[in-house]
């Protein structure tokens, strides 16, 4: 572990204006960094708080020099990442929003789930939402995401919470009846701040709730709503995943999650312990 932090340091002593904008310095930094994690791809304990006090560098920012790398694998990536970007600021702010787009996310994990979370990247048909939404990730079609095999995945008896756009109700109805679930119930996230909308501001977001075998949820007091302020773009809050481990008994598997696999990350593996998959988890 000290050689990989003496190699890392050296790398941050390189990055300078002379690198265009030190994107090149910040790159191959975040590639040693990568380069650092183990199998299971998670940095050594204490890595990155020994990194941060010999750098002076924040979590945040070695935390974006890792996504960096990671999205752009090859010096050819990089190239048009430096040719794209007129500043590591513009990059920071890309990675927040963008995805590791077209990557591949393997098979859903093994196993039988109690809890079955998903937040699927729909096409919508109004063309200004498609076109926000697909600037941050590739999107599935209703049949793509319906034909996912995912009652081969939930126990006999589970629950399914499936976020689907108001716009787009029906067809949430539909995948959760192609995945072998009998809709119950909406859960509807309550947002303090106004969002955009085409009729009204939007102010909420709806999950559906489904139940396979009949399975009861675990405490019968809960209401259908909570309220949690937005996060980053179409990032589900911590209460939500709460509110689930209230009513749904695990194992729990969230679909199209996103997970860093580094120390800051909050998605419900590193938090909790739940299973995940999607095109933007792969460090799972
Ligand atoms: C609506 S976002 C989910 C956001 C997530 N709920 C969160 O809290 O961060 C949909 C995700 O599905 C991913 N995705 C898009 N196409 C996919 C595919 N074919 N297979 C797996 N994941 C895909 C997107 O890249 C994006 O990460």
């Amino acid at each position: 572990m000290s050689s990989d932090i003496e190699a890392l340091v050296l790398i941050d002593t390189r990055i300078d204006a002379a690198d265009r904008a030190g994107l090149r310095g910040r790159w191959e930094f975040g590639r040693a960094m990568l380069a650092a994690r183990d199998g299971a791809g998670r940095l050594p304990n204490g890595f990155l708080a020994e990194l941060v006090v010999r750098t002076g560098k924040s979590r945040a920012e070695l935390g974006h020099r890792a996504r960096f790398a990671a999205r752009y694998p090859t010096e050819q990536e990089l190239a048009h990442a430096v040719s794209e970007f007129g500043s590591w600021r513009e990059v920071v702010a890309a990675l927040a929003i963008a995805p590791d787009a077209g990557a591949d996310p393997g098979p859903i994990p093994a196993g039988r789930f109690a809890t079955i979370v998903a937040d699927p990247p729909w096409t919508f048909t109004n063309t200004a939402t498609r076109a926000a939404a697909q600037r941050h990730y590739p999107t599935m079609t209703l049949e793509e995401i319906a034909g996912l095999d995912v009652a081969q995945h939930a126990a006999d008896k589970a629950h399914a919470y499936l976020w689907v756009p108001s716009a787009l109700l029906p067809d949430g109805l539909q995948v959760l009846a192609a995945w072998g679930f009998e809709y119950r119930a909406v859960i509807t996230w309550v947002k303090p701040q106004l969002g955009l909308g085409n009729y009204f501001r939007s102010t909420t977001e709806l999950a559906l709730f489904g139940v396979r075998g009949g399975m009861r949820t675990r405490d019968r007091s809960l209401p259908t709503h909570f309220t949690a302020p937005r996060g980053r773009h179409s990032a589900k809050p911590a209460e939500f995943q709460e509110l689930v481990m209230r009513a749904s008994p695990g194992p729990y598997l969230e679909l199209f999650a996103r997970c860093s696999g580094l120390a800051d990350c909050t998605c419900s593996r590193c938090r909790l312990g739940w299973a995940v998959w999607g095109n933007e988890a792969l460090s799972a």
